[in-house]
C-alpha cells in the first residue's frame, strides 16, 4: 500500500527545442513516497526540504495528484511525503518532479488505470501551478527517462527518443532563483522568419542526430537563437559559461530550462568532467554559491 518514488530532475529546451524538448538526469532527483489510506482526499504528510506548502492546493505535486484523484474518484485516499533535493526555481525541473511523482505513485497503487499520457495530462495541472504555462517539456522526461519531444499538450502526445551512448550532461546551478514565470514574461510574442526556419532546422537536426547517434551533426544543432538571446541577461557570466565548456570539449551549452541553470552535453565521462571543471573555473572567484552536477543521460 505504499511506494516509494526517484522522481529525476530534467533538462527542458535543450538548446533549440523549446516548450517541447527535454531529457532526464539519471543521478539527480527527489525522493517521494505514497500511500494508499482509508480516509479520502490528497495529504501532503511531509515535505523536507526548501519550505514547500503542505495545503494541498498550493503544492505542485497535490495539484496533480487532485486533479487525478478527482477525475478517477478512488475509494481511498492517499499520503504524500516529499523529499526536495531538487531546489525549486533551479531549471532543472523542480515542479515536474513533483508534479509526476505523486500521479506515478498513485496510478501504481491503484493497478496502473492509466498510461504514460494519460498520467502527463494530470501533471500538467500541477506544472502550471508552478510556472503559469502548460507545458509537457519537463514532465516527460520524468516519466518515460532518457529524450523525449511533446509532441502535443491537447491532447497530449509525447515521442520517446533514442539516447546515444555515451552521453553525458553537466549542469551547473547558480544558487540564485529565476521564476519560470518571470523567464516566460521576457520572451517576444513574435519571432523573425530567418530566426524560426535557422530554429526548426536545428530540432530536425537534432532529433535525427539522436537516431544515428550521429555527435557532430548533435553539436551542431544545439544553438538556440529564438530563447537564449533573452533570458542569458538572467544568468551570471552565461556567455563565459558557454565559451569556456565550448573550448573544453562539450558538444553543445545552453539554458537549462528557463534557468538559471547551464547544461552542457558530452560525448563520454572524461570530457564531462573537463567541461565541469571549465564550468567551476568561471564561477569560482566570482562569489556566486553554485553546484554542480555531472550524470550520464
Ligand atoms: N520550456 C519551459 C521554459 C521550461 O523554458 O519556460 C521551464 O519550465
Amino acid at each position: 500500500n505504499e511506494i516509494k518514488l526517484f522522481t529525476p530532475a530534467t533538462v527542458a529546451n535543450v538548446a533549440c527545442g523549446f516548450d517541447v524538448l527535454g531529457f532526464c538526469l539519471d543521478t539527480i532527483g527527489d525522493e517521494m513516497t505514497v500511500r494508499k489510506v482509508d480516509k479520502k482526499g490528497i495529504f501532503i504528510t511531509k515535505s523536507e526540504g526548501f519550505n514547500l506548502p503542505t495545503e494541498t492546493e498550493k503544492n505542485v505535486a497535490g495539484v496533480s495528484a487532485l486533479a487525478m484523484y478527482e477525475a478517477l474518484q478512488p475509494d481511498c485516499g492517499f499520503e504524500i511525503e516529499i523529499k526536495k533535493n531538487i531546489k525549486p526555481g533551479s531549471g532543472i525541473g523542480s515542479s515536474s518532479a513533483s508534479a509526476v511523482g505523486s500521479i506515478f505513485g498513485m496510478n501504481q497503487l491503484l493497478g496502473q488505470p492509466l498510461n504514460c499520457e494519460e498520467l502527463i495530462a494530470y501533471a500538467l495541472k500541477g506544472e502550471a501551478l508552478a510556472s503559469g504555462a502548460e507545458h509537457a517539456d519537463n514532465l516527460a522526461p520524468v516519466l518515460y527517462g532518457g529524450f523525449t519531444l511533446v509532441k502535443s499538450c491537447n491532447p497530449v502526445k509525447i515521442l520517446e527518443l533514442p539516447t546515444p551512448e555515451d552521453l553525458f550532461a553537466v549542469i551547473i546551478h547558480p544558487q540564485i532563483e529565476v521564476k519560470t514565470s518571470e523567464a516566460r514574461n521576457i520572451l517576444p510574442d513574435k519571432v523573425p522568419l530567418k530566426d524560426a526556419i535557422t530554429q526548426w532546422c536545428n530540432i530536425g537536426s537534432l532529433v535525427h542526430a539522436l537516431h544515428t547517434a550521429d555527435y557532430d551533426l548533435l553539436s551542431n544543432s544545439l544553438t538556440d537563437v529564438i530563447v537564449e538571446p533573452h533570458r542569458k541577461a538572467l544568468i551570471p557570466y552565461f556567455d563565459d559559461l558557454k565559451a569556456n565548456a565550448l573550448q573544453n570539449g562539450a558538444l553543445g551549452c545552453g539554458i537549462s530550462g528557463s534557468g538559471p541553470s547551464v547544461f552542457a552535453l558530452t560525448k563520454g565521462k572524461a570530457t564531462a568532467k573537463k567541461v565541469s571543471e571549465a564550468f567551476d573555473k568561471v564561477y569560482s572567484d566570482s562569489g556566486i554559491n553554485y553546484h554542480i552536477y555531472v550524470s550520464p543521460i
